[in-house]
């Protein structure tokens, strides 16, 4: 009983003066608590933590996501996701004695930067360069993933993600704009663009894969930076 006592004042101070204050641990297996406490947690975290190494994901910059896959060749540059600070957590299940555990994130996110299209977009030949407009309504996306026990560079044991996989519905819609396609010309732009925003489920299941990758890898590698700085009994009660 004393011993009890002692622990949960461990834990209660440690919550209070620890490396992340916004994070209350959770027994492991809880899975209610941890929904809660990551839900109030993530818009701390997607602000960035600079004390912490952990960079933000809301404006989240991405320089380069590119792909030449199904006959169309992509280049985005200079991207700017927004939107990630105000994801629901749909459901979580992080009970690290189990060697898998998952995240469901349902989000709307805007990107926006420079593309580069060239080849066939489903079915219809595409050409163009310029600004380009993502609008993401309700983007599920459930990211599963292997966390281990690793010891910190403090010494202590910390989480660390060993790999990860996601897998992506857009529920409400997604809308494109792309300026600038074949050079301006409106009679070949305005059928792609009528195209795409009539088929965006297609859309977004053909050629939106590697901007859906760049952002989930974002996430992991903003919470992988949050596993490495913050020791694993400050995020958990085990
Ligand atoms: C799980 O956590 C919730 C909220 O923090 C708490 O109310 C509940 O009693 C906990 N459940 C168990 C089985 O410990």
């Amino acid at each position: 009983m004393l011993c009890y006592i002692i622990c949960l004042f461990a834990v209660i101070i440690s919550a209070n003066c620890g490396l992340a204050p916004f994070i209350t641990p959770c027994e492991t297996q809880n899975d209610t608590c941890t929904l809660a406490a990551a839900q109030a947690a993530l818009p701390y975290v997607a602000a960035g933590l600079p004390e912490l190494g952990v960079k933000p994901l809301d404006p989240l910059n991405i320089p380069l996501i590119n792909s030449d896959q199904g006959g169309l060749s992509l280049t985005f540059t200079d991207n700017v996701v927004t939107g990630l600070k105000n994801c629901k957590i749909d459901g979580i299940r992080h009970d690290i004695t189990k060697p898998k555990q998952s995240v469901v994130i349902r989000c709307s996110i805007d990107q926006s930067g420079h593309y580069k299209l060239s080849g066939k977009l489903i079915i219809l030949p595409v050409e163009g360069e310029g600004r380009y407009n993502i609008n993401i309504r309700d983007i599920v996306i459930k990211m599963t993933s292997e966390v281990r026990i690793i010891q910190g560079e403090d010494g202590k044991p910390h989480w660390h993600v060993n790999k990860w996989k996601h897998a992506y519905q857009v529920k409400t819609n997604a809308h494109f704009q792309f300026d600038n396609l074949f050079n301006g010309n409106k009679i070949l732009a305005e059928p792609v663009e009528a195209f795409m925003n009539n088929n965006w489920n297609d859309v977004m299941q053909e050629v939106a894969p590697p901007v859906v990758y760049s952002i989930v890898s974002a996430v992991m590698d903003t919470i992988e930076s949050l596993f490495k700085a913050v020791p694993a009994d400050e995020l958990a009660i085990s």
